[in-house]
């Protein structure tokens, strides 16, 4: 694990913008796996200042998204398809028919999460995969006590993550209770992983991800066992890590 430690937010989305824009440059036609949340907003941002003011051209990148939730169309304002045509798609130059985002209105989800694991295998596999890390240590919608080998399937959503999205929506009715979400084995099967975590609160999960047991309890732990996985944190979100100052250390007297 390659973890990097930045002083503040700005500072890692510039690092995760430059590590991807760098990607983009040298395969245009890169694969790379997206995440929904707060996290990435600052990196997508980002993403959108390198191609407007640098060029950077996304024309023939493909996407896959981590996740969406179940019951809700696109066009509903909570969803994650609405949520990357807001926050990224509609201001790069990405191909819409590139861009793969899990289909919350799917009828039959079984088949269609076996779909969406073969399209992705049908591009070979996944270059790069953006990470946020949820406050109990999910990765994507794999929510403790999921299956460290698990694959894209419907996740049913904890009491928690159900009550703390009930402000987003009128009625309690309305807040979806399942979700589509790749699951753990197809996230470490990408060639790379990268997985920024920013603020105090995430202190604590971070470090348990980091340099506790690898376990199902903090699925962000099988990252543990990826062979090229980077951790990009500013200051608040590395403050419990146990090795901070060796993970600076390493990060200073990088062999050229
Ligand atoms: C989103 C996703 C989630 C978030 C995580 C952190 O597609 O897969 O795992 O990355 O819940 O969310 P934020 O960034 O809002 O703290």
């Amino acid at each position: 694990m390659e973890v990097i430690i930045k002083s503040d937010y700005d500072a890692i989305n510039r690092e995760a913008a430059q590590y991807i824009a760098e990607l983009v440059y040298h395969k245009p036609t890169v694969v790379l796996g997206l995440a929904t949340g707060s996290t990435p907003l600052g990196l997508y941002r980002e993403l959108i200042r390198l191609h407007k003011d640098e060029g950077l051209d996304f024309s023939k990148i493909v996407t896959f998204n981590l996740d969406e939730y179940i019951g809700l169309p696109a066009t509903h304002d909570q969803s994650y398809n609405f949520f990357m045509w807001d926050n990224l798609f509609n201001h790069i130059n990405v191909n819409p028919t590139n861009v793969h985002i899990p289909n919350g209105m799917a009828g039959d989800i079984d088949a269609y999460c076996e779909w969406y694991e073969n399209e992705i295998e049908a591009y070979g596999h996944i270059d790069l995969q953006v990470l946020g890390i949820g406050s109990d240590g999910h990765i994507a919608f794999n929510e403790p006590g999921s299956s460290l080998g698990s694959r894209t399937r419907l996740k049913t959503l904890t009491k928690q993550t159900v009550e703390d999205n009930a402000r987003f929506f009128d009625t309690p009715e309305e807040v979806p209770r399942y979700a589509i979400t790749m699951g753990v084995g197809t996230i470490m099967e990408a060639r790379t992983c990268l997985l920024l975590a920013n603020g105090e609160g995430k202190a604590k999960v971070v470090a348990e991800a980091i340099e506790g047991p690898v376990t199902a309890m903090v699925t962000a732990s099988a990252l543990q066992l990826h062979q090229d996985s980077i951790l990009i944190l500013d200051d608040a979100a590395a403050s419990k890590l146990k090795q901070y100052d060796y993970y600076k250390w390493v990060y200073d007297n990088k062999p050229e």
